[in-house]
């Protein structure tokens, strides 16, 4: 096992993108963010330094910090932001973990351009289960906005539930390449030699918008998500909602020229105003010629399904099984301690009733999960549970909303409250969380994500959860393992998992303005009875507050 050292300084900088010149917030001075690299089994120091003029915080997207959520990141959950001029060291155990995971900015929106590739290799001396690829290639998929400071966006949508300004272009590896004005010489290019096989490292690291992906004339290889492996199938196109990786093997095998690869948004969104714009991005084949007549063409781009395709969404994301072999079994939570059913939503309030309120119609957006729109306490909680600090949350978060109920049809039957409240769970209990999507407002996937942990997906479907039939349809033999799960808006998804990770971890929709208005979870893992299944101590750096 190696120990790995990284100085992460966050800084603005100048950044030239369609035409205009803006700074924006990043580490070392590098958009997207510099790409960690490690072994399975290794262990990083991150010393982060906050040179920029807002408080902030960095979260290691997949990873799972076991015994360790003081270096997890999620401002006021995990730590206190660390203020303009300090620093904080993160410390990475990469026990489990083996694939593409990231890392971003967990405080306010900076994370739409603090973020950057995280790669797990396997353990020294092992392999991939799929044949070695010639060459390795991170495709981060992200946004621009041109005039906009993106650290403006957040404060007002969380304190109005206005809606937040969309982005201008989306990027790829931070270039929104040729079909904006002047962004030509713009363009993410990437060569690959005829024959040869390619690992396509790819993460939505965009804000709001889930993502079509494909490259023109080419069969995309899924084997892996959230850096997690599943057994392989082959697409021609990729969804990936923000807050996924995917591990993607390409074959060159067509025909030595150039061909575009493209991402734009799913969005069955109605009414909200979402990015409809298509970022590209070139594949070249090593030793083509350009005087070659064909070749002088702009390439093709590549079939994506249209922004409201939701079967194409549902026929990709189906495929997921997980891949298991004899050394790694697929171990699935058969008898259940704790079953949750969370609502998750998005609301309309009444201005009347919520000041300042900057939202359409009189309202104010506002999520939920089981009616609960989460606020930020003054001091994190895992401090507060720590230190038994009193005041800071409430464990009554409502655990039991009515199972017999119309959830995809109205809106829930008792008012939103705004609060801090938490869910506590036994240490190994083994939990149920189905994921009820109430199609009220919102009409995309909900992206959840939770810290801490994987979870198997064992069932998903669209409409009401029906406790006593679905859980007759789980797959229990080999669901996908995931860290992020998109959740059908009129739909459900159920998931399952031990609490064997003592901490305080985040559960939330990785749609960022979902989560700003509201839309988070916390789980407070109680520790274990041997020393070796309790939570790490606080770090002597730890930001106070
Ligand atoms: Cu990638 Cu809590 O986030
Ligand atoms: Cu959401």
């Amino acid at each position: 096992a190696k120990i790995h050292r990284h100085t992460f300084t966050i800084k603005s900088k100048a950044y030239t993108r369609l035409c205009d010149t803006k700074k924006i917030l990043t580490v070392n001075g590098e958009f997207p963010g510099p790409t960690l690299k490690a072994h399975r089994g290794d262990k990083l120091i991150v010393n982060v330094i906050n040179k920029a003029n807002y408080n902030m915080t960095l979260h290691w997207h997949g990873a799972r910090q076991v015994r360790n959520p003081w270096s997890d990141g999620p401002e006021y959950v995990t730590q206190c932001p660390i203020r303009p001029g300090e620093r904080y060291v993160y410390r990475i155990d990469l026990k489990v973990e083996e694939g593409t995971i990231w890392w971003h900015a967990h405080s306010q929106w900076a994370r739409a351009t603090v973020h950057g590739a995280f790669i797990v290799y396997p353990k020294r001396g092992s392999s991939y289960p799929f044949p070695k690829p010639h060459r390795e290639i991170p495709l981060i998929l992200g946004e621009w906005w041109k005039k906009k400071n993106i650290m403006d966006i957040a404060g007002n949508t969380n304190k109005t539930g206005g809606e937040p300004a969309i982005s201008d272009a989306y990027t790829i590896n931070g270039q929104p390449g040729y079909l904006y004005p002047c962004s030509k010489p713009d363009t993410f290019k990437m060569t690959v030699v005829r024959h040869r096989r390619y690992l396509l490292r790819i993460i939505n690291a965009v804000m709001d918008e889930e993502l079509f992906f494909a490259i023109a004339n080419h069969t995309l290889t899924v084997v892996a998500k959230d850096g997690l492996y599943l057994k392989h199938f082959n697409t021609s196109y990729l969804m990936i909602t923000p807050g996924q990786s995917m591990d993607v093997l390409l074959h060159a095998n067509q025909r030595s020229g150039r061909y575009f690869m493209a991402a734009r948004a799913y969005s069955s969104a109605f009414g909200a105003g979402f990015d409809k714009t298509t970022t590209t991005a070139i594949l070249k084949y090593k030793g083509h010629s350009l005087t070659d007549k064909l070749n002088r063409k702009t390439p093709v781009l590549p079939y994506l399904p249209p922004y409201n395709h939701t079967e194409a969404t549902t026929r990709f994301t189906n495929q997921f099984r997980s891949y298991r072999t004899s050394n790694s079994p697929v171990n699935v939570p058969v008898k259940i301690d704790t079953r949750l059913l969370y609502a998750i939503s998005v609301n309309l309030l009444n201005c009347s009733d919520y000041k300042p309120c900057s939202g359409p119609f009189g309202k104010r957006f506002s999520s939920s999960v089981n009616n609960v729109s989460f606020v930020n306490p003054t001091v994190d909680i895992l401090r507060a549970y720590y230190r038994r600090i009193g005041g800071v949350f409430q464990a009554d978060f409502p655990r039991n909303p009515p199972t017999e109920f119309n959830y995809t049809g109205e809106n829930l039957p008792f008012p939103t409250r705004f609060g801090t409240k938490v869910v506590v769970l036994d240490f190994n209990s083994s939990v149920e969380l189905v994921l009820q999507g109430t199609n009220v407002l919102a009409s995309d996937n909900h992206p959840i994500h939770l810290h801490g942990y994987s979870f198997f997906v064992v069932g998903s479907g669209f409409g009401n959860f029906d406790r006593r039939k679905d859980p007759l349809k789980y797959n229990l033999v080999d669901p996908p393992e995931e860290t992020t799960v998109g959740v059908p808006s009129n739909g459900w998804t159920a998931v399952r998992f031990v609490a064997n990770n003592p901490g305080v971890w985040l559960l939330h929709c990785h749609i960022e303005r979902h989560a700003t208005w509201g839309m988070n979870a916390v789980f407070i893992v109680k520790d274990g009875p041997t020393k070796s299944s309790r939570m790490l101590k606080p770090p002597p750096d730890l930001p106070s507050c």
